[in-house]
């Protein structure tokens, strides 16, 4: 898979894309991560990215031009282009798998007070994060990325995420390790039973009981 960035901040993403999971997936060319300037893309002589909003109104909005340009010099055949967005469709570990089987994705970052609406026209989906404004994409950008990157095949072991919280609307189980026990807070018998039967059973009546607690919403979909 590759992906392709586009951002006026990639210094941003410098942590993120060099560390653990991520910095692993690109040595062993599971995904290949591009990040572009989309200010290089404009042709305004000061490499103006942005403009006031017409109508009037705070701030300043991102323009067309280098965004459509950047796109379209990056854009392939099977080409998923999505933008940023806190109006977008809220993101999911459903997307997230759909997105793992996709070839090439362009992700844009908006920023400042926002971007002109015609930048839409060019994107295939828009995605939000959750209920809450951020700065910009950027970051927007790093949670879609990683989430999709991990599932990829051989970035993790196949079955650390076949369990996930968010696999058939269910939240994780609860897991432990050694010690037995610790500040007299004891593992479950059953988990050290050696009954793998009753151990599944156990999981599965958990994972129900901290969804129907915490996530009802899930449980109805
Ligand atoms: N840009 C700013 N806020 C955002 C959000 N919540 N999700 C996606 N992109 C954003």
């Amino acid at each position: 898979m590759k992906i392709d960035i586009l951002t006026l901040f990639p210094e941003m993403f410098e942590g993120v894309f060099s560390s653990s999971i991520m910095k692993r997936a690109i040595e062993e060319k599971k995904v290949e991560v591009s990040l572009h300037n989309f200010r290089d893309y404009s042709k305004d002589p000061h490499h103006k990215v942005d403009d006031t909003p017409y109508g009037g109104g705070n701030g300043m909005v991102l323009t067309c031009q280098p965004i459509f340009d950047c796109v379209e010099a990056l854009k392939k055949e099977n080409t998923k282009v999505i933008l940023l967005t806190p109006d977008g469709t809220p993101y999911q570990q459903g997307i997230a798998y759909q997105l793992a089987k996709e070839e090439h994705i362009i992700l844009i970052c908006g920023h400042y007070e926002g971007f002109d609406e015609r930048i839409r026209t060019i994107c295939d989906m828009e995605l939000s994060i959750g209920d809450y404004v951020l700065t910009g994409g950027e970051l927007a950008s790093m949670v879609v990325a990683d989430s999709i990157v991990r599932l990829l095949p051989g970035v993790i072991e196949e079955g650390s995420h076949q369990n996930d919280s968010f696999n058939n609307n269910l939240l994780d189980y609860p897991t432990y390790t050694k010690p037995r026990v610790f500040r007299e807070m004891e593992v479950p018998e059953v988990l050290v039973s050696g009954d793998h039967k009753k151990i599944e059973e156990y999981r599965y009546q958990e994972s129900l009981k901290k969804t129907k607690q915490r996530r009802p919403d899930l449980l109805e979909k």
